[in-house]
């Protein structure tokens, strides 16, 4: 009998840290008022036991880890952020052009397609915590450019490797607190501009909610709960609300902490999905884009007051700072009256 409690409980904790979609699937034929009985007690167990565990907090951005070798960033040269590559499923999105997104990059493990990540400046991408968590380094490969998985001529890509995963300390993952992570490419500085057509993102700026805001999510994941993931790169449009309307939906309010930013809408119909992980939830900015959040997890996809939770990126702007002291800081924002040649990248 205990062996058996203690064989569920591992398996369940074990479900809730990998973060499988805390949902059974309701067999269509089967009876649905027991499917989601079934649902219900798997979510209440879950959330007892994380709350028995204590792993839910509203830690504050903890201390900044052992800063990286800084170089003199008053010899770096301009860098502008977050222009479009081009003019203007994620469930309920659309396709993206080819480099619409000049900072997307995917991640890769042992080859194959696993999360999505940032540029945010010559040498880092930002991705989730969960990404790199219980991940071997060596083995996980930065794709930039990318964006038609199954065609190798639509948009010729970069490859990088890792040459350090810099996950945040505070990450919990049972609670996905702090779930966010940098990733160092192995090389000297992704060459941007219109030769490679390579742009970084803009980081946001501290203090703003952003709640009312529309946020752009890109990701090459699931286009519906369950679904595989997709091979052309997608975007999807979602209202941001505040941190104390996320509090009201679904969601135990202690499992969204002041490190989250929710975005979806009351009904659903519109959500990140599976694999759309450590990509970017964007603002466009007077047409600059802006990350301000990296998408982390939800229950299911695209469900009624079941937004999509993401980190909340300018929590951790000093942590940026300090783990990517050794590369030089993208910070002119992209406009396009002063900058125009840059949105025009050549292909
Ligand atoms: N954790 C998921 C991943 O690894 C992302 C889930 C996002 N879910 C959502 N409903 N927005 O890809």
């Amino acid at each position: 009998m205990w062996t058996a409690l203690c064989l569920i409980t591992v398996t369940l904790v074990a479900a809730s840290h990998q973060r499988i979609p805390v949902y059974v699937p309701i067999n269509a034929n089967a009876n649905t008022a027991a499917g989601e009985l079934s649902q219900a007690a798997y979510v209440d167990y879950v959330n007892w036991w994380q709350n028995i565990i204590g792993i839910i907090s509203n830690t504050e951005e903890p201390a900044a880890e052992a800063p990286v070798t800084p170089i003199d960033q008053s010899t770096c040269p301009p860098c502008t952020c977050g222009a479009l590559g081009t003019k203007n499923r994620i469930v309920g999105g659309n396709p993206t052009y080819v480099r619409q997104y000049p900072w997307m990059a995917m991640l890769t493990y042992k080859g194959k397609f696993y999360c999505g990540a940032s540029l945010i400046n010559h040498k880092y991408v930002m991705t989730a915590a969960h990404c790199v968590h219980g991940f071997e380094g060596k083995k996980i490969g930065v794709r930039l450019l990318e964006h038609d998985r199954s065609s190798n001529d639509e948009s010729k890509h970069i490859d990088f490797k890792v040459s350090r995963v810099i996950k945040h300390k505070g990450y919990s993952p049972t609670s996905y607190n702090n779930d966010i992570a940098l990733l160092r490419l192995d090389t000297e500085g992704v060459e941007f501009g219109p030769n490679t057509g390579i742009h970084p993102v803009c980081l946001p700026v501290e203090g703003k909610s952003f709640s009312g805001y529309e946020g752009v999510i890109t990701g090459w994941g699931a286009k519906k709960q369950g679904g595989s993931s997709s091979q052309i790169l997608h975007e999807v449009y979602v209202p941001i609300m505040s941190n104390d309307d996320c509090r009201k939906t679904e969601y135990d309010q202690k499992r969204i902490t002041n490190n989250m930013i929710c975005a979806g809408y009351p009904e659903g119909q519109k959500d990140s999905c599976q694999g759309d992980s450590g990509g970017p939830m964007h603002i466009a900015n007077n047409t600059a884009y802006h990350i301000v959040g990296v998408v982390s997890w939800g229950e299911g996809c695209a469900q009624a007051n079941r937004p999509g939770v993401y980190s909340r990126v300018n929590r951790y702007l000093n942590w940026v700072a300090n783990n990517t002291a050794d590369s030089c800081p993208c910070t002119n924002v992209y406009s396009p009256s002063t900058d125009a040649a840059v949105g025009t990248a050549a292909y």
